[in-house]
């Protein structure tokens, strides 16, 4: 079988998740990755028998290469994804598209130009127990919906250690996409006006200059989404996330709380109790295992069978323009109206 010869620029913490889905993957073949940091590229390049490069045109301008992830910083995604397009290669962004609606804007148009496929990296919708509830909503199971209330937040420890650039992101930028996402796919619809309050102060005193929390209301006109994400959890929090999803709806309720943990590790040893996120991203046995690699191989099948990925080059957009309309209502203080 004739695989799709695939590349990923930025092998970090999540770029290596697109790295090592290409390589086990039955329809890809990983043909070159890329990081500036050269240390961690040959890190990369060494753990999975893979050419580097530090220098994301040489994956531009490689003829062969059909197919490729971009998981570097969220506000350095643009110039990269115009790149690769232009190239003629089909691409797989990670979430946010953009930190800028004109940003989004412009990696929208060039795929439209150039009739590529350009897929943002939701990876919830294909995360199983949002599959369940969805399957249930749309059979009609919980009738309409009257609220949705959804929290993602983070332990402090992602800002403050696993990036150099938090301040340039923040929870809203990096963590809303997934709940803004998953609203208007329940919703199936864009909201009408939206409202948002932050915080700033812990962060800021560390010398991460974003915010600390953000909550928003999504009014969808007849129902409405009240999202909230932090970026404080303490240390001591035996998770790196905190996330929990509930639709009321006329006739039932659907609820994913994942701080209802199945898994638990009291270490004397490491002087820790861990509650660890298994579903998302547990390889086994060398294999990538959990929903994280779910997208990578549905953008690959659709390379492959040149089809629309499940989730379109608007789906993107809009998140980036609802996450901006956000920013927008906490700075001015006032409901704002949405497109
Ligand atoms: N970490 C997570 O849990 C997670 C989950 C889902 C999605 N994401 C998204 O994935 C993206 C990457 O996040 P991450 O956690 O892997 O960050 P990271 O900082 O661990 O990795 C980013 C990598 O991109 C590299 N890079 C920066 N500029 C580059 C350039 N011009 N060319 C090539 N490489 C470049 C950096 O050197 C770094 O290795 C972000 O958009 C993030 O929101 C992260």
């Amino acid at each position: 079988m004739e695989r799709i010869k695939c590349a990923v620029v930025g092998v970090g913490i999540f770029g290596e998740i697109h790295v090592a889905t290409y390589k086990t993957y039955e329809k890809s073949e990983l043909v070159k990755i890329c990081d500036i940091n050269e240390k961690r590229a040959k890190e990369i390049s060494e753990r999975y028998n893979v050419e580097y490069t530090t220098d994301y045109m040489e994956i531009a301008q490689d003829k062969e290469i059909q197919a490729v992830s971009v998981a570097t910083p969220d506000f350095l995604h643009k110039e990269i994804v115009v790149e690769m397009l232009r190239n003629g290669k089909n691409v797989l962004v990670e979430k946010p598209m953009a930190t800028k609606v004109e940003e989004a804007e412009e990696m929208v148009k060039e795929a439209r130009i150039q009739n590529k496929i350009l897929m943002t990296d939701f990876h919830n919708r294909f995360n199983p127990y949002f599959i369940q509830l969805k399957e249930s909503f749309d059979k009609g199971d919980v009738g309409n919906i009257s609220f949705i209330y959804a929290r993602l937040s983070d332990r402090i420890d992602v800002p403050l250690r696993w990036f150099t650039w938090s301040g340039k992101s923040g929870p809203h930028w990096f963590l809303f996409p997934h709940i803004v996402d998953l609203s208007c796919w329940f919703a199936n619809s864009l909201p009408k006006k939206i409202f948002g309050i932050g915080k700033k102060g812990v962060l800021s005193s560390y010398g991460v200059d974003t915010y600390d929390s953000v909550t928003a209301i999504l009014d969808f006109g007849g129902f409405y989404a009240t999202i909230e994400t932090s970026w404080i959890i303490p240390e001591t929090w035996p998770s790196i996330v905190d996330f929990y999803f509930k639709l009321e709806g006329s006739k039932g309720r659907l609820i994913v709380d994942f701080n209802e943990f199945i898994t638990k590790i009291s270490s004397d040893v490491k002087k820790e109790l861990s509650f660890p996120f298994v579903i998302g991203n547990t390889p086994v046995y060398n294999k990538p295992f959990g929903f994280a690699s779910l997208p990578i191989q549905h953008f690959v099948d659709c390379v492959f069978e040149n089809k629309k990925p499940i989730i379109s080059p608007e789906d993107g957009l809009n998140n980036v323009k609802i996450i901006e309309k956000i920013v927008e209502s906490v700075e001015k203080g006032k409901i704002l109206e949405f497109e």
